[in-house]
């Protein structure tokens, strides 16, 4: 099994970014993390960052061919992108959007997720533990084939 980690802008910061809000993890640690699990459930995991809204749907759409799952933090991408939106239901491969932060107790306008509509669900407000519980969700989807 296959599972893609996608994340959007400023995600890159994580550690240095407000991290009150988002803690003080880096992706890479972050990474490191979901990893150990992924090794434990015998996955194999790619991780991406990118700050471009193309770049993340370009890589949406070739995942179609390389991988089962797909695991995206779109950062703020998520309240605005009809086009990411636009790309995961194109390629029809099963997705779990994730959040570091609880985007409904922010401002309003994250409340939104353009996103969550075409996604099998969201986890959100764990901070850097959303990416492993992510990796578990879309797990189980794909290996129950059914949520
Ligand atoms: C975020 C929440 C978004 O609203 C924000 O723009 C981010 C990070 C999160 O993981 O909590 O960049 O996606």
């Amino acid at each position: 099994m296959r599972i893609l980690f996608l994340n959007g802008p400023n995600l890159n910061l994580l550690g240095l970014r407000e991290p009150d809000l988002y803690g003080n993890s880096t992706l890479v640690e972050i990474e490191k993390q979901v990893s150990l699990k992924a090794k434990e459930l015998d996955v194999d995991v790619e991780f991406r960052q990118s700050n471009s809204e193309g770049e993340l749907i370009t890589w949406i759409q070739e995942a179609r061919n390389n991988f089962n799952g797909l695991v995206i933090n779109a950062g703020a991408y998520t309240h605005t992108s009809i086009g990411i939106r636009d790309a995961i239901t194109a390629v029809k491969i099963p997705t779990v959007e994730i959040h570091l932060s609880n985007i409904h107790s922010r401002e309003q306008f994250r409340h939104n997720s353009m996103i969550a509509p075409v996604c099998i669900g969201q986890i959100i407000g764990f901070g850097g533990y959303s990416y492993v519980l992510g990796l578990i969700a879309i797990y189980n989807v794909i290996v129950n084939k059914s949520v």
